[in-house]
């Protein structure tokens, strides 16, 4: 509701009255609606976005202006009603500020004072709309944050419900996604958010077949290639959420390597996100180190330098020395012996604060992409 759609109601038996109030408030450029009765008032009342009502309090044929004022203090409460009335009847004005009316003008009234009341009136009326707008916004971010945490936790399940070894192994991912952030010295957003990719990171494996999977032997090629389309399909699979842009890195380009090798895109290595790098160490090493159907986990030496083969040449050196370094006594650096049985997803993602941290992550993104934005078209317009 804004001003100039909003109109002031006159309700006055007198037409002289009408006419000159109306006359006052049309010069300070308010929308004006007069009624001569009660009756008159609510047809107006009904088509119309009035947002103040002057009521005269002794209206004509025995009408009284505190009935209207009862009568919206009830139906329309978002309407301030201003009680006009001649001096001596100043003790029903004062009963009427009692039942609700937002102030009171005493005939005859300077215009000036007139003008002022108004204007108290019509400010609290609209600091009123404007604190109702934030409750609604609030409400609204607090449903979406509900409906993107639901997201968050199906995703999580669906994850888990694989098999065991995909939900053992997006939880190991997770932590030593974390344990090497925080090695890199990422803020506490950022390790979180590095986590909850790593939690994810393979979200695409819906789509590939458990007996491809849990295959007990060498996979051909074609199911190597079938494989091999889990990074494009998690990150279609999440696109559609705006606010899970900033997962999409990790789960897209968790298998690129630094020679431009890897897949689904063979990006250049300088064209990887730091994140994406951090996932994906975290996820070779857990897939070395862990039990699989066709085969044994590797020994933490042997496994040491089998990473240290990957350096420089698949993954950035710096990001694999620091991750060595981490694990060394870490818990997390050696495979549980066998997979155990399912913890709840949330005994690993505070659903709450991966939201609060999507957020605001989001929000400094989008905030950069218009920087990006704004920088590129000065560069363009320089060029
Ligand atoms: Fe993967
Ligand atoms: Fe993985």
């Amino acid at each position: 509701m804004s001003l100039h759609r909003s109109a002031i109601l006159i309700v006055d038996d007198d037409p002289g009255v009408r006419d000159v109030v109306a006359r006052c408030l049309q010069r300070e450029h308010y929308r004006v609606l007069v009624a001569g009765g009660i009756v008159e008032a609510r047809k107006q009342l009904a088509h119309d976005d009035v947002i103040i009502a002057l009521v005269d309090i002794t209206l004509a044929n025995g009408e009284s202006g505190l009935d209207l004022l009862n009568e919206l203090h009830q139906s329309r409460p978002d309407v301030d009603v201003i009680m006009m009335t001649a001096n001596s009847d100043v003790t029903s004005a004062v009963d009427a500020l009692q039942k609700g009316a937002y102030d009171y003008l005493c005939k005859p009234f300077p215009f000036q004072v007139l003008a002022a009341a108004v204007k108290r009136a019509v400010d609290r009326n609209r600091f009123a709309e404007r604190a109702q707008m934030l409750d609604q916004i609030d409400a609204q971010r607090a449903a979406s944050e509900e409906h993107l945490q639901q997201f968050l936790m199906s995703l999580a399940s669906v994850i888990d419900a694989k098999s065991r070894f995909t939900s053992q192994h997006s939880r190991r991912v997770s932590g030593l996604s974390r344990l090497l952030a925080e090695a890199l010295g990422m803020s506490s957003d950022h390790c979180d958010l590095i986590a909850l990719g790593g939690r994810l990171h393979d979200i695409g494996k819906i789509g590939t077949p458990d007996a491809i999977l849990d295959k007990p032997g060498a996979l051909t090629a074609d199911e190597y290639g079938i494989i091999k389309e889990h990074p494009a399909l998690g990150d279609e699979l999440i696109a559609p959420i705006k606010d899970l842009a900033v997962l999409r890195p990790m789960i897209r380009w968790h298998h690129e390597s630094l020679d431009g090798k890897g897949y689904p895109d063979g990006l250049p290595g300088h064209q990887v996100p730091n994140e994406a790098w951090v996932v994906k160490t975290a996820d070779y090493w857990e897939a070395i180190t862990s039990q699989r159907p066709y085969r044994e986990p590797m020994a933490l030496g042997k496994a040491v330098r089998v990473l240290r083969g990957e350096s420089g040449s698949r993954i950035p050196a710096h990001i694999v020395e620091t991750f060595i370094e981490a694990i060394q006594g870490h818990p997390l650096a050696v495979a549980p012996s066998a997979p155990t049985a399912r913890p709840a997803v949330e005994a690993d993602i505070d659903l709450a604060r991966s939201v609060k941290v999507i957020r605001r992550s989001a929000a400094q993104l989008a905030s950069l992409e218009g920087d990006r934005h704004q920088h590129s078209q000065q560069g363009g317009a320089g060029a």
